[in-house]
C-alpha cells in the first residue's frame, strides 16, 4: 500500500490522488541523487503537456530534502514532490527515474526513463501511448549498446583466437609435427625391428651405441627395440631405460614338446615386455594364420607382454584395391574376439607388405588412408575411445628422411622400423622426427 506525503507540508496526498478522476502523471525517482537526468528534455516535456492540459504530475521520491534541493537545481523541476517508500516505489517501478499515468486512480501506463513518450506535439489520447514500447531512437540506441558492449568484443575475440590457433598449426606444419601429438592420448612410439640380424656380440654393441645416442636426447616417444630371442637376455639389463626390449615372435603353445619354439612366458621372462606378432615374414614363410595369431596374441597378454600386431597388404592385393578388405579381415580374425580391456593394451602396425625391405615407402596419403581405415574398424568394435586410444604404427622402409612426413599424418602414431633400427644413428633419426 502506497502513502505518498507532501514534501514541503508533509500532509498525506495519497486519497486526493487516488481519488483523482483524471490523468495524473508520477515521475518516480526512488534516489534523486543518482537518478539518471540523461531524458530531461522528455520528462520536463511530458511536465509542460500535463500543466497545459490541467493534469497534476508530481515526482514522487524517498530522498531527503537536500537531495530534492539538488535535483530542482540540476533539473530545473517546476513539479511539486511527494514522499514514499524506497522499497514501494521499486516494487511500482524499477527505473530511476520512471514515469506512471494513473487515470481515475488506477495506473495505465508506465515508462522507464529510456522509454518516456515525446508528449511534446501529444495529439493522441493519454491512455492510446504504447505501454513499454520503446522509441525509435532507444531501440537503436539499444541495438547499437548491444553491438558495441558484446557482438564487437565476441567477435575481436574469435578472431584472435583463430589467430593464435592457426599459429600454432602453421608452426607445427612448418615443422612436420603432427598436431595431434600434444593433445592425443595414445602414444607415440618407434619400434625397432631387428629381424634375424646381428649376433649377440654385434646386437650388445648396436644397443651400446643406441644408449649412447639416446643418453641425452628427450624422446618425444616410446622407443622400443625388438630383437632375436637370444638377443633378449643380454640386452635388457644393459639397455638404457629409455628403451622397452621386446621380442620378435612367441610360440602359439604355453609350453612342451615344441623344439625350437620359445614361449611368451619364455620371453616375459628375461624382462622383454613387448613382442611383435603377425609380421608378414612369419605369415609368408611360416604360414602363420589368424587363428594361431590370435591364440599368440592371448598366450602374450596372459604373460604380461604388449604385442606389436601386425597387419598388411600384399603387392597385388594392393593393386586390386583390396587393402582395406585385406587388413580388416586380418584384425577381425585374429583380435575382435580379445575383451576390450585385453584389446586395450594392442599396439597395431601397419605394414604394406610391397613396402617392406624394398625401399618403397607408402606415401603418407596411402599410409593415412589406410591407417583411418584401421582406427575406425576398431571404433566401429570397441568404441571411439578404444580406437583413439590405440597406437597405430606404419612399417615399410620407414627412414629417418621420410619419418617425418608419415608421423605428421593424424592416425600415424609412428612406426616398426627394421632396415632403419640396425644403425643407431638412423633409429635415433627416425625418433627424431617427433621433435
Ligand atoms: P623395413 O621393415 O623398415 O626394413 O621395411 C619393416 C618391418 O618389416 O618391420
Amino acid at each position: 500500500m502506497i502513502s505518498l506525503q507532501d514534501e514541503t507540508t508533509g500532509a498525506d496526498s495519497t486519497q486526493q490522488l487516488l481519488h483523482e478522476r483524471n490523468y495524473v502523471f508520477l515521475l518516480i525517482a526512488n534516489r534523486l541523487d543518482v537518478a539518471s537526468d540523461e531524458d530531461l528534455d522528455l520528462i520536463n516535456d511530458a511536465y509542460d503537456y500535463a500543466k497545459a492540459n490541467g493534469y497534476p504530475f508530481f515526482c514522487v521520491t524517498s530522498s531527503p530534502e537536500k537531495y530534492i534541493a539538488q535535483w530542482r537545481d540540476r533539473t530545473g523541476a517546476e513539479y511539486p514532490f511527494l514522499l514514499a517508500d524506497e522499497v514501494v516505489l521499486k516494487t511500482i517501478i524499477r527505473s530511476n527515474p520512471g514515469l506512471v499515468l494513473l487515470h481515475n486512480g488506477t495506473v495505465i501506463n508506465k515508462w522507464n526513463h529510456a522509454n518516456i513518450p515525446d508528449l511534446s506535439e501529444q495529439k493522441k489520447s493519454l491512455d492510446k501511448l504504447p505501454i513499454g514500447v520503446m522509441h525509435e531512437d532507444n531501440q537503436l540506441k539499444t541495438i547499437a549498446q548491444c553491438v558495441g558492449w558484446f557482438f564487437i568484443p565476441l567477435i575481436v575475440l574469435l578472431w584472435l583466437d583463430i589467430l593464435v590457433v592457426k599459429r600454432k598449426f602453421r608452426k607445427r606444419e612448418k615443422f612436420n609435427i603432427n598436431p595431434l601429438i600434444y593433445n592425443k592420448m595414445r602414444k607415440n612410439i618407434v619400434a625397432g625391428n631387428w629381424k634375424m640380424n646381428k649376433t649377440l656380440q654385434e646386437g650388445i654393441d648396436l644397443v651400446k651405441d643406441l644408449n649412447a645416442v639416446l643418453a641425452d636426447a628427450k624422446p618425444n616417444c616410446d622407443v622400443v627395440i625388438c630383437t632375436p630371442f637370444i638377443h633378449l637376455a643380454s640386452v635388457t639389463p644393459i639397455v638404457d631405460k629409455k628403451i622397452g626390449v621386446g621380442a620378435e615372435n612367441c610360440a602359439d603353445k604355453e609350453k612342451g614338446a615344441f623344439t625350437g619354439e620359445v614361449s611368451a612366458a619364455m620371453v616375459a621372462s628375461t624382462g622383454a615386455k613387448y613382442v611383435i606378432l603377425g609380421h608378414s615374414e612369419r605369415r609368408a614363410y611360416y604360414h602363420e594364420t589368424s587363428e594361431m595369431l590370435k591364440t599368440k596374441v592371448e598366450l602374450a597378454l596372459a604373460n604380461g607382454l604388449t604385442p606389436i600386431f601386425c597387419v598388411g597388404e600384399k603387392l597385388d592385393e594392393r593393386e586390386a584395391g583390396k587393402q582395406d578388405e585385406v587388413v580388416g579381415s586380418q584384425l577381425k580374425d585374429a583380435l575382435f574376439d580379445l575383451s576390450v580391456e585385453d584389446f586395450s593394451k594392442l599396439i597395431i602396425a601397419y605394414e604394406p607388405v610391397w613396402a617392406i625391405g624394398t625401399g618403397k615407402t607408402a606415401t603418407g596419403e596411402q599410409a593415412e588412408d589406410v591407417h583411418a581405415f584401421i582406427r575406425k574398424t576398431i571404433a566401429d568394435k570397441y568404441g571411439k575411445e578404444v580406437a583413439n586410444n590405440t597406437s597405430i604404427l606404419y612399417g615399410g622402409s620407414c627412414k629417418p628422411s621420410n619419418a617425418k612426413e608419415l608421423f605428421a599424418k593424424p592416425d600415424i602414431d609412428g612406426g616398426l622400423i627394421g632396415g632403419a633400427a640396425l644403425k643407431a644413428e638412423d633409429f635415433k633419426g627416425i625418433i627424431d622426427a617427433f621433435n
